[in-house]
């Protein structure tokens, strides 16, 4: 029997799979943002000058548009199967118990901690990028002061602070389990593999909760500016 839904032109194994792709798409964007976040950490004029490379781009506008766009697949493909599940089956269960690793924790939430992830993305992209504009010249060139905006953000504020920590911790779960599942969904389900796989997600979760967590704790201590 075709498990194709009648409203949706992708069969559930085919929507388990855009969600895969674009996850791991998600994760690459993931590693080069925190890799970018860490010139915060050197200084404003290294910070700034990152940031400012980034948005003078022209190419930038295309490499948001295709950003919105994994999200956006991402987070309706992951609506759609959770829909489908619960049609399937209506009390609850570990849809991964299958896949050889067991319910765990992070399987059983990834719909939670997708929605905190979410959440937290629209505040983020309002506090910081859209946030407080202020100007500084570095090396004779005029940018914006986004370390400013950004350590300003975090400050003594520890609502803030407790904001991200929360959202990140979220995330790192998140992905922790979602780089496995994008695995399994991708057909990588080797007896031998598995393991390996299973230690790098869980690595993969712990280097995004711990890593997105410097940068909003070394704003909070920040000393006057
Ligand atoms: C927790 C530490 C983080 C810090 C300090 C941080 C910092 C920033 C800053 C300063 C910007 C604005 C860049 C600019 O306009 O020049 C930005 C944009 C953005 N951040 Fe983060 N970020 C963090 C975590 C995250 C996480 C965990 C995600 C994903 C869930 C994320 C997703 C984004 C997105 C999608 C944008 C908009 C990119 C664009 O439109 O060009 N950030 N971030």
């Amino acid at each position: 029997m075709s498990s194709k839904s009648k409203c949706s032109p992708l069969s559930s194994i085919g929507q388990k799979q855009v969600m895969a792709v674009t996850g791991l798409l998600l994760c690459g964007f993931l590693v080069t943002h925190m890799l970018g976040n860490f010139t915060l950490l050197i200084g404003s004029d290294a910070f700034n000058k990152y940031s400012h490379a980034l948005t003078s781009n022209p190419l930038i506008y295309l490499a948001e548009v295709g950003l919105a766009l994994l999200f956006i697949s991402h987070i309706v493909m992951a609506f759609r199967v959770i829909i489908a599940n619960k049609k399937a089956r209506p009390t609850p269960y570990h849809t991964y118990t299958k896949s050889g690793r067991g319910g765990t924790f992070a399987s059983a939430t990834m719909a939670y901690s997708g929605v905190i992830a979410l959440v937290f993305l629209v505040f983020h992209i309002l506090g910081l990028k859209f946030g407080t504009h202020y100007s500084t010249i570095v090396g004779g060139v005029e940018m914006r002061d986004i370390y400013k905006t950004t350590v300003e953000y975090f400050q003594g504020s520890t609502l803030h602070l407790a904001g991200y920590l929360i959202a990140v911790i979220a995330l790192g779960i998140h992905t922790s389990h979602g780089f496995w599942s994008a695995f399994q969904s991708l057909g990588f389900n080797h007896p031998k593999y598995n393991p390996k796989i299973e230690l790098l997600s869980t690595l993969f979760g712990f280097y995004v909760a711990i890593g997105f967590s410097i940068f909003p704790i070394f704003c909070y201590f920040q000393g006057g500016h």
